[in-house]
């Protein structure tokens, strides 16, 4: 397993380049099911997820032509024929989003055959809503053996109210509805950007919906949809990591290639705490000249504060004058990173869903474990202004969802680089 050694106390200086969003493209890939003609996908990410996807979509029997050379941020899906309308066990449990397959299918092809996903480091993130969505949609849903199986001759419009906001819930049924019969209200909706990518791409592939962004979508159903050229949006939460190490760090970083209007909630927040920005069509300088101060922050959907980049903003409340209360309300386990955090020398106190942090604490550097993506991120954060050398095992989580981060970092000024594990020598070897 490769970990990352990083050498903090150096800012952040020059421009870093926010590559598409893996969250944005995890759907796209998906809903390449819903037509026999080729979906052709720019911008995606090169992350670990985003071949796993090609693996479950390949497995079914899809041709993904991943580009390589200038083309290799392109994917080519063709999914003509789906021998195997299944999602197994070892891809599912390695990648949840895996489920987002589960309504395209039944909606493709009448049958989907589905891993149920586990428990996950940050909650235990069951599935009930998306299968309630698509029974709603007449489809009959057996689950045994560790499985979901969704049958539908033809899924049939209908309304839906999602008990609680969920944003690969409201993509599934999204895409099941835009191939049912009739007409479906979908309320109560995530109104995540991520979300209006997909229907953006769904309307270029021929589906007839409107109100994403909303919390209420409509859709009437079509016959067929047809192929389609989409650019993915660039990713948020890995540009939002990138703003916080700048601020972080007392850097004069350019952050470039992103969507401001993404940023409202958490540039509110480090304005709040200190630091400073210029927003400049798609980029963001952010200034990190002014000493940080304490701000609270409480985790909600879009547009509020992502529970994505909250353990990187921890990673900046342990450095900022005063207390932070950060309130985690979309998981209910997705304190982790704190922990880890807390052995590096921060002041953090748990309780319940609320973390205290009281600041600024000195961070010194020490060998520490990521625990899923988001918590990896913010013990990198916290490595770059920490004393010494700190190790971060198990980057595979990083690898999961961030392009090159280590190259992107190395490019603006940090000491980081990548050990793969050494292999104990066999006895006489
Ligand atoms: N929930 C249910 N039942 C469901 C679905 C969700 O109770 O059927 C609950 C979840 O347990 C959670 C809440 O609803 O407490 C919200 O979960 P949501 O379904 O919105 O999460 P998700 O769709 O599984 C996506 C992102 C996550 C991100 C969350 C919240 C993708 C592929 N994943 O997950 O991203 O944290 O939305 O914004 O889009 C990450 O990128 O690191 C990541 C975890």
């Amino acid at each position: 397993m490769d970990k990352f050694v990083v050498r903090g106390g150096n800012p952040l200086l020059g421009t870093v380049r926010i590559s598409g969003a893996k969250n944005a493209a995890l759907p796209a890939m998906a809903a390449a099911i819903l037509t026999e003609e080729p979906v052709i996908l720019e911008n995606i990410p090169q992350v670990r997820d985003i071949e796993t996807e090609r693996r479950l979509l390949s497995a079914m029997g899809a041709e993904v032509e991943l580009g390589y050379g200038r083309a290799q941020h392109r994917t080519i899906i063709c999914c003509r024929h789906l021998s195997r309308p299944e999602a197994g066990y070892d891809l599912v449990k390695t990648m949840r989003a895996s489920t987002l397959v589960l309504g395209p299918l039944v909606a493709r092809t009448g049958s989907a055959r589905v891993s149920i996903p586990g428990g996950c480091a940050i909650g235990a993130r069951p599935i009930d809503l998306h299968i309630k969505g698509l029974e709603r949609l007449g489809a009959t849903i057996r689950q045994e053996h560790g499985y979901i199986e969704a049958r539908a001759e033809r899924l049939k419009g209908n309304s839906i109210t999602f008990d609680r906001i969920t944003v690969t819930g409201t993509e599934d049924i999204l895409m099941a509805a835009v191939l049912a019969e009739g007409e479906t209200v979908m309320e109560n909706c995530a109104r995540e950007p991520e979300v209006v990518d997909l229907a953006a791409l769904l309307v270029k592939m021929g589906a007839d919906l409107e109100g994403a962004g909303t919390s209420t979508i409509r859709v009437r159903g079509v016959d067929r949809l047809h192929g389609a050229r989409h650019r993915i949006i660039p990713d948020r939460i890995e540009a939002a990591t990138f703003i916080i190490a700048g601020a972080l760090t007392g850097g004069d970083l350019l952050v470039t290639n992103l969507v401001p209007a993404h940023q409202t909630a958490l540039l509110a927040k480090l304005e709040q705490a200190g630091a400073r920005f210029h927003v400049n069509g798609e980029s963001i300088r952010v200034m990190g000249d002014n000493p940080l101060r304490a701000a609270d922050i409480a985790t909600e959907e879009y547009p509020g504060f992502a529970t994505d980049v909250q353990a990187q903003y921890m990673a900046l409340a342990t450095q900022a004058e005063g207390t932070s209360i950060i309130t985690e309300n979309i998981f209910e386990n997705r304190f982790m990173h704190a922990l880890e955090l807390v052995r590096m020398g921060a002041n953090i106190k748990i309780e319940g869903n609320r973390a205290v942090v009281r600041g600024k604490s000195p961070l010194s550097g020490a060998v520490v474990l990521a625990s899923d993506l988001r918590a990896s991120a913010s013990l990198v954060l916290a490595a770059l202004v920490a004393d010494g050398e700190t190790i971060i095992d198990r980057v595979y989580h990083i690898d999961r969802g961030y392009e090159h981060l280590e190259e992107k970092l190395r490019a603006i000024g940090a000491q980081i680089r990548r050990i793969g594990e050494m292999l104990p020598r066999r006895a006489g070897a």
